[in-house]
């Protein structure tokens, strides 16, 4: 397996941190990613919020109730949608996807663990008061991330077999 293959396959949700902050480079590095993504129309929908300080922190775990998981991550990543720069809803979520699976795999090949947050959204207006984001911004998820506590437990994916539904 290249590098890549192996990326994908061996990244895991990551739901416990040491208290490690993340170096400014790699937090770079993983917004780089992001911003390489592919888009429709390359419109790059995506706008971030990097999360570090600890009183903001608290308030964004707040809202999901996977609070510890998050409170203890000393980087959130909160993604949004930019509504000026959509063209097709479904299009650009789909990027903002893509936009979020490259951070994923760059923290994990960077040696930090992550994981997406989506129960967070079930609060999304007023995660968006909290962070002061324009009206434009809408809320798509938080990436937690920090240096793994221990080797997260591996995960299972139904058989490419049940997957592929036909072959032409
Ligand atoms: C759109 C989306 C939303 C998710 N929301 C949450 C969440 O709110 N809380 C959580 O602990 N994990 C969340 N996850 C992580 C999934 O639970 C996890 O990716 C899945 O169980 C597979 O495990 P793995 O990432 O270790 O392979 C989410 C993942 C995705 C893609």
């Amino acid at each position: 397996m290249n590098e890549v293959l192996q990326a994908i396959r061996k990244r895991r949700s990551v739901r416990k941190f040491t208290g490690e902050a993340v170096p400014e480079s790699t937090l770079r590095a993983v917004l780089d990613a992001g911003r390489w993504a592919p888009s429709g129309l390359n419109n790059q929908p995506w706008k971030f919020v990097v999360i570090t300080d600890q009183t903001t922190r608290a308030a964004v775990a707040a809202k999901t109730k996977y609070r510890k998981v998050l409170e203890q991550a000393p980087l959130q990543i909160a993604i949004f949608l930019d509504q000026i720069l959509s063209y097709d809803r479904t299009k650009d979520v789909q990027g903002i996807g893509a936009c979020m699976q490259n951070m994923l795999l760059a923290a994990h090949s960077l040696g930090l663990g992550t994981v997406w947050m989506g129960e967070i959204l079930n609060r999304r207006e007023e995660v968006e008061g909290l962070l002061a984001v324009p009206e434009s911004f809408e809320l798509m998820g938080v990436i937690a991330v920090g240096h793994p506590f221990r080797k997260p437990a591996d995960s299972e994916r139904r058989a490419l077999e049940e997957l592929i539904f036909k072959r032409y």
